[in-house]
């Protein structure tokens, strides 16, 4: 039984009339409030069970415009500052739309897709300057590029039985600094690794990674006969964007004999603007890369991406297929699979939505978007300096502000939570949505800017909402 409409006619209508409101949508993603609380009726109304007859398409529309477009996260809206969220483009609602017309399985096999990813993961590649036995796959997101980073350091260090007997009693120790993402902790322990086993190196006042102290680390697990496997150092840390010392840590990764990888989830693609390129020195020289095209890049969730400088260790790590899915002829031709790459087989065609929105903006225009997020954020922290009731708890190194409301009318024991409490009521209000992170222990109102519509009115009225909100603490 064929489940395409009855009446193409009347689906194309309703077809080309949702998109039109999605493309409004967009056009006006400055108009209302950043974000709005799910109503308790509207939660009732989406705790639906399963309709046993469909409702048609018309109501699905309806519903939808109804109970889910107006309650997203707001990341589309030029004033959300919140975590490190990508806004998105036009262009990627086409690009999804494409992908899903295809529906094309991009595990593998023979057909334009996968010659699509394939030439997304060149271009970064070279971006980042690998060198010519680079590749690389696209994954859900930076975690997922982490944990695959971590499995294929891992490997290299165990050897040929690394798949089959695991980490064989090894006490095998990992280096990443305090403020490297929790998510490298996650992959330590879904890889039987221990989060005991990943060492957080402590940082400088500019929150770089201590390399010093990662040395005389290493040297300790050594003498203590553990084996010291791999380095992820940031670029780009998530709190306040600080980037690590790439090559000095490269360096020691070679004397030491240690796989380099470089967490670069929004911070690597600084590389794309001229004027930021230099904090991404040292890049070239890691073993692999993790970082996400939809923060900085505003490709539609989800497309992360793991890229390692000799293919040869994702094979190692990934390959092998069962009988049914060896590389045949025609269809189920094709040299190397994604699938020997990672650890999905059945994947989408992330790469679609790479590939339009960089042939329709061009790395330049991507780039100047980056460069235009950090001279905001620069702007914002020194009009936020001259404001008595704001502190900042961080130097800008990128696109992040982290500040603190101190209003003098409170007790400093109190600021913590007052700080807490300002971020939801901007949230609450519409006004905007940063989140909240700790520097020093203390609870910070972080500005995280990493959308291609925020402009100096957007920061004006953030501030002028933080002054309005300390001034009247009581
Ligand atoms: C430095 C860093 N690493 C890893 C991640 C996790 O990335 P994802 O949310 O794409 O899995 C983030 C997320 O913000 C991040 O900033």
């Amino acid at each position: 039984m064929s489940l395409d409409p009855k009446d193409w006619q009347d689906f194309k209508t309703l077809a080309h009339a949702h998109l039109d409101t999605l493309l409004s949508h967009v056009e006006n993603s400055a108009q209302g409030p950043v974000w709005r609380p799910v109503p308790d009726s509207v939660k009732t109304q989406l705790a639906e069970p399963p309709p046993l007859d469909g409702q048609g398409l018309n109501a699905v529309l309806d519903d939808f415009n109804h109970l889910v477009l107006p309650y997203a996260t707001g990341n589309i809206h030029p004033r959300f500052f919140g975590w490190v969220h990508g806004a998105g483009t036009p262009t990627g609602i086409l690009a999804e739309a494409a992908a899903a017309a295809m529906n094309s399985n991009c595990g593998g096999r023979d057909h334009g897709a996968i010659l699509v990813e394939r030439t997304v993961i060149n271009w970064f590649c070279d971006l980042f300057g690998l060198g010519p036995k680079a590749g690389g796959l696209l994954v859900s997101g930076t975690s997922m590029a982490n944990l695959q980073a971590v499995a294929m350091a891992r490997n290299k260090a165990i050897g040929a039985t690394a798949r089959t007997c695991g980490n064989a009693g090894l006490k095998l120790v990992g280096y990443t600094s305090i403020e490297g993402h929790s998510c490298l902790t996650k992959a330590f322990e879904v890889l039987g690794l221990g989060s005991d086993s990943l060492r957080r190196i402590p940082v400088d006042s500019s929150f770089r990674m201590n390399t010093e102290a990662l040395e005389a680390a290493m040297l300790e697990d050594r003498n203590a006969g553990r084996i010291p496997f791999m380095v992820a150092a940031t670029a780009g840390t998530v709190n306040s964007g600080a980037f690590d010392d790439l090559p000095v840590i490269a360096a020691l990764c070679r004397s030491y004999d240690l796989w380099f990888h470089v967490d670069g989830a929004f911070g690597a693609l600084s590389a794309l603007s001229p004027s930021l390129r230099p904090l991404t020195a040292g890049l070239d020289l890691a073993d692999s890369i993790a970082f996400d095209m939809h923060k900085w890049l505003h490709v539609p969730y989800e497309a992360g991406c793991i890229l390692v400088r000799d293919q040869t260790h994702q094979i190692a790590a990934f390959g092998g297929r069962p009988d049914y899915l060896l590389t045949g002829q025609a269809l189920a031709g094709g040299d190397l699979w994604p699938a020997d790459l990672g650890l999905e087989l059945s994947r989408g065609f992330r790469a679609l939505k790479v590939w339009f929105t960089v042939k329709e903006l061009g790395f330049d225009a991507l780039g100047a978007a980056i460069a235009e997020n950090c001279r905001l954020a620069c702007w914002f922290a020194a009009k936020a300096e001259t404001n008595q009731m704001i502190h900042l708890m961080a130097p800008v190194s990128l696109n992040i502000v982290c500040c603190r409301l101190q209003p003098p009318t409170l007790n400093p024991d109190q600021w913590d939570s007052f700080n807490a409490d300002a971020v939801a009521h901007l949230q609450t209000s519409g006004v905007a949505a940063p989140s909240t992170c700790r520097i020093g222990g203390k609870v910070c109102i972080r500005i995280c800017i990493v959308n291609h519509r925020t402009t100096e009115q957007d920061m004006d009225i953030l501030l002028d909402a933080l002054t309005d909100l300390a001034a009247r603490a009581k």
